[in-house]
């Protein structure tokens, strides 16, 4: 594997790539990789030529309350399990590489995509990730790019971005991965003493619950988010900031699930910000 820094090292090694008409796979991330990360990586592994994994922890998508000082890093662990899975490049670019002084562009998603879920918490957290993606993309030139489900508005802000925008870029979605008992992997989770750990897999029992009230033909918004928001309720510990029925595709509310949905939630934990969403789907029209 090697480890490149600059724009120019990125377009010296990628030129004899193309040229020989290998595939390009770009997995962006912020670092500190789990075994959700790795799941992206080992699908690009299956499907591409040569593998490029972005590791920036992107100032833009944090807000001045957020977590940008203490995001968790960890270089040399992250470079070790990149290379264990296969990968071929790991662009580790500064901060001055990505953003010039002189910069006056940014890619701003607009619509139902970022007007709820994180949208409101988060304001310029998406015109954050949909810029640097952007650059990323503009750097690798990747023929596909690998998303996490588990962070769902966000791979839907970026397939309609990559749409709007013609890229010529495929987004290929990875299921989230989860803790055994439940808990969707994030960096974040490292931050959850043991008792908001033991307390952190309802979020996903909630939705669970949400998906079987579904299946017991509940098809009313309103019934769904009750039911999810019932077993949230048991846990004192959590402090709900949205739990929402949304189009899959568009994020706008759904009122009543006739098409494919996503329900949405993120809820604090002491000072830790978790997120989860399952995909309901209403079956047959004739059910
Ligand atoms: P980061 O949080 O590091 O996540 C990188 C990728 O891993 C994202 O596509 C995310 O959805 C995916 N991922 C995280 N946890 C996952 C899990 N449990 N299962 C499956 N996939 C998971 O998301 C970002 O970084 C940034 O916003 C980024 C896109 C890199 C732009 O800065």
């Amino acid at each position: 594997m090697q480890t490149l820094c600059t724009a120019a090292q990125l377009r010296t090694c990628l030129a004899p790539v193309r040229r020989a008409g290998q595939s390009i796979g770009l997995v962006p991330t912020m670092g500190c990789f789990h075994q959700g990360h790795l799941a992206l990586m080992r699908e690009a592994r299956r499907q591409e030529g040569v593998v490029v994994v972005s590791l920036f922890v992107n100032p833009t998508q944090f807000g001045p309350q957020d977590d940008l000082a203490r995001y968790p890093r960890d270089p040399e662990g992250d470079a070790r399990a990149a290379a264990g899975v296969g990968v071929d490049v790991l662009f580790t670019p500064s901060e001055q590489e990505m953003y010039g002084p002189a910069d006056s562009t940014w890619v701003t998603v607009t619509g139902t995509l970022v007007e709820g879920l994180c949208g409101p918490h988060r304001p310029g957290h998406f015109r954050g990730v949909a810029t640097v993606v952007c650059k990323l993309f503009g750097l690798v030139q990747p023929d596909r790019a690998y998303f996490g489900e588990k962070d769902y508005q966000q791979l839907q802000v970026i397939r309609h971005m990559t749409a709007d925008l013609k890229l010529p870029i495929e987004i290929v979605p990875v299921p989230t991965v989860r803790e055994a008992d439940g808990l969707a992997m994030s960096s974040r989770n490292a931050y959850l003493d043991p008792q908001e750990r033991a307390a952190a897999p309802i979020l996903y029992r909630a939705l669970q619950a949400a998906r079987q009230a579904v299946e017991h033909r509940e098809r009313m918004g309103r019934g769904i988010v009750a039911r999810a928001s019932e077993i949230i309720a048991q846990e004192p510990r959590l402090k709900l900031q949205y739990l929402e029925l949304v189009d899959a595709d568009t994020l706008a509310p759904l009122p009543r699930l006739d098409r494919p949905g996503v329900l949405a939630v993120a809820a604090y934990l002491g000072t830790t910000r978790l997120i989860d969403n399952i995909r309901l789907d209403p079956g047959k029209k004739s059910e």
